[in-house]
């Protein structure tokens, strides 16, 4: 059987936890109270509890292509509907990673087949970001959209319904943004944390302005640096 390794493994890893924690399962069956969701994109290398050192029922996770949160989009919502009013997480976290595949793709417009039509979005992102995008060095760019697709995740998280609806009625809930370095496994916090409706528009364009600055600030200064007269 090819996967049996997996079966294995699980087999040890359930009996592990039952001895370190007794009855760690049989609590877990009765019900979940996570204080985090966590929406971050499908790819192999960024497992939510893992990068967090976070166990079973602590997290609730939804995943999806290059971690893309748009208003229409009933599988997202529907996660995070159930995270918000039903569990009452404390924090949703919208998680992006440095290298992120779908966002190189859309960068550059690379077909890969059906997705093409869900990264669309990231090019709306990128278009509409595309004065301050394209004046960045051509190998910054995509670690750029990396970051400011999360930002607008947690925009598109914050001004849908689930979000509005819980800070009107006064739930106390953050929403953060995030990104994760697959080449060093440390997590950034992308500086846009919000915890009520008023706050949405001036973080957002505080996020992206960062974004940007950080990027513009190293290059003129190492223009600077570089340039023969300050020899
Ligand atoms: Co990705």
């Amino acid at each position: 059987m090819p996967l049996r390794h997996l079966l294995s493994h699980n087999k040890q890893w359930a009996a592990s936890m039952e001895r370190d924690k007794p009855g760690f399962f049989t609590g877990l069956s009765q019900q979940q109270h996570p204080r985090y969701m966590w929406v971050g994109c499908s790819d192999s290398r960024v497992p939510a509890n893992q990068i967090t050192g976070l166990e079973p029922g602590e997290v609730f996770v939804h995943r999806n292509v290059a971690n893309v949160v748009v208003h229409s989009d009933l599988n997202a919502l529907s996660t995070i509907q159930y995270a918000v009013d039903m569990l009452k997480v404390e924090h949703v976290i919208v998680c992006g990673h440095y290298g992120c595949g779908g966002v190189h793709a859309a960068l550059e417009n690379v077909r890969i087949g059906l997705a093409d039509n869900w990264i669309r979005h990231i090019q709306d992102v990128r278009d509409m970001h595309a004065q301050r995008l394209l004046a960045l060095p051509k190998e910054e760019r995509l670690n750029v959209l990396c970051e400011i697709n999360v930002i607008h995740g947690v925009l598109n998280v914050a001004q849908s319904t689930v979000m509005q609806d819980a800070w009107a009625r006064g739930q106390v809930v953050t929403v953060h943004g995030w990104i994760y370095g697959v080449h060093d496994g440390v997590l950034h916090d992308l500086l846009m944390s919000l915890h009520s409706t008023d706050e949405v528009l001036p973080a957002y364009k505080a996020a992206i302005d960062a974004v940007f600055d950080a990027k513009e600030n190293l290059n003129s200064s190492a223009a600077i640096g570089l340039s023969p007269a300050a020899k």
